[in-house]
C-alpha cells in the first residue's frame, strides 16, 4: 500500500527541542529486520519489506524536523555473505522504493545520494539509483544518502589509494594532506561528518558504519527492530541528542 509522503494532517507526536539543536547529520544503522519477520513465523525477507515503509515515515520525519543529511545504512560490503536469495531481495528494494516514492520525494525537494561501491551492484539496483540521483540533483532540501556496497575499511583504504595516485602524478604533495584533504577522498565529500548515530535492534556495535566520520558522533541505541521504528523513537533521539553536550575534546 501507498503511504502518501505529504501528510498535512498533524501528528500527534510533538518534539520537545529547539531548532538549532536538531542534528545537522543523522546516520542510521536499520537493524533488526529478519528477528522482526522471525518473530511473526514470516521469512526475513518480509522484515526487510517492512523496513522500506520504516525508512518512509522517518525520511518524512527527517524532513519534517529539518534535518540537512540522513545517511542510512542499506547494503554493506559483508551483506553479501548472506543467501543469495535475501541479497538479492535486498538490493531490489532501492528500485522498487524510488519507482514508489520518487515523485513524492521530488515534491518535498529531498535529494538522493550514495555512498559506497555502487559500480559492483546489479545493473537494476545501480541504475534505479543513479536516476534518482541526477532527477533529484537541482534538490536543496534533505540529503538523503543510501549507503550501498558500503565497507568503512573499504572506504579509507580506497581514499588512501587514490591520495597516493595523486600524489604519484604530482596533483598533491604530501605535506599538504591534512584531515580535510584526506575527507575529500572518501564517499561523503563534502557532507558534514554525522551528528548523532542512530542503530536499532539492541546490537551496540558500528558494523564498519563510517569508522573515520563517527570520530565526534553522539550514539544513540535502541532495542526496537527497525521495522518497529517510528517517529516516535526518532523524536526521542533528537531529543536525548539535544541534552547532549558536545565538547569535540574541549571543556
Ligand atoms: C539489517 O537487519 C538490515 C539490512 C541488512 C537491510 C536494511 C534494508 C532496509 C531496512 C530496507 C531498505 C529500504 C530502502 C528504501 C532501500 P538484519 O537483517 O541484520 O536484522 P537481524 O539482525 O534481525 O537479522
Amino acid at each position: 500500500m501507498k503511504i502518501p509522503f505529504i501528510h498535512h494532517k498533524h501528528s500527534e507526536e510533538s518534539i520537545h527541542i529547539s531548532e538549532d539543536h536538531i542534528p545537522e547529520h543523522i546516520a542510521i544503522i536499520m537493524d533488526g529486520n529478519g528477528r522482526w519477520a522471525q518473530k511473526r513465523g514470516m521469512p526475513r525477507v518480509a522484515g526487510h519489506k517492512e523496513g522500506m515503509s520504516t525508512v518512509v515515515n522517518i525520511v518524512k520525519a527527517a524532513v519534517k524536523y529539518k534535518v540537512k543529511v540522513l545517511t542510512l545504512y542499506t547494503f554493506s560490503t559483508e551483506n553479501w555473505k548472506r543467501p543469495k536469495t535475501e541479497v538479492d531481495t535486498i538490493l531490489k528494494l532501492p528500485k522498487q522504493f524510488l519507482h514508489i516514492y520518487l515523485p513524492d520525494l521530488m515534491a518535498n525537494n529531498v535529494r538522493i545520494g550514495t555512498i559506497g561501491d555502487i559500480e559492483h551492484l546489479p545493473a537494476h539496483s545501480r541504475e534505479a539509483v543513479q536516476y534518482a540521483v541526477n532527477r533529484t540533483r537541482d534538490n536543496n532540501g534533505l540529503q538523503l544518502n543510501f549507503a550501498l556496497n558500503y565497507g568503512g575499511r573499504q572506504e579509507i583504504l580506497n581514499a588512501m589509494k587514490e591520495l597516493f595516485a595523486d600524489i604519484n602524478d604530482a596533483k598533491l604533495s604530501l605535506d599538504d594532506v591534512d584531515e580535510q584533504t584526506f575527507s575529500g577522498y572518501l564517499y561523503t565529500t563534502g557532507l558534514p561528518d554525522p551528528d548523532l548515530l542512530i542503530r536499532t535492534g539492541g546490537e551496540k556495535r558500528l558494523s564498519n558504519y563510517l569508522p573515520w566520520q563517527f570520530a565526534y558522533t553522539e550514539f544513540w541505541f535502541t532495542d526496537v527492530l527497525w521495522p518497529d521504528f517510528s517517529e516516535k523513537e526518532f523524536i526521542q533521539a533528537l531529543e536525548e541528542y539535544g541534552q547532549r553536550k558536545r565538547r569535540f575534546g574541549g571543556l
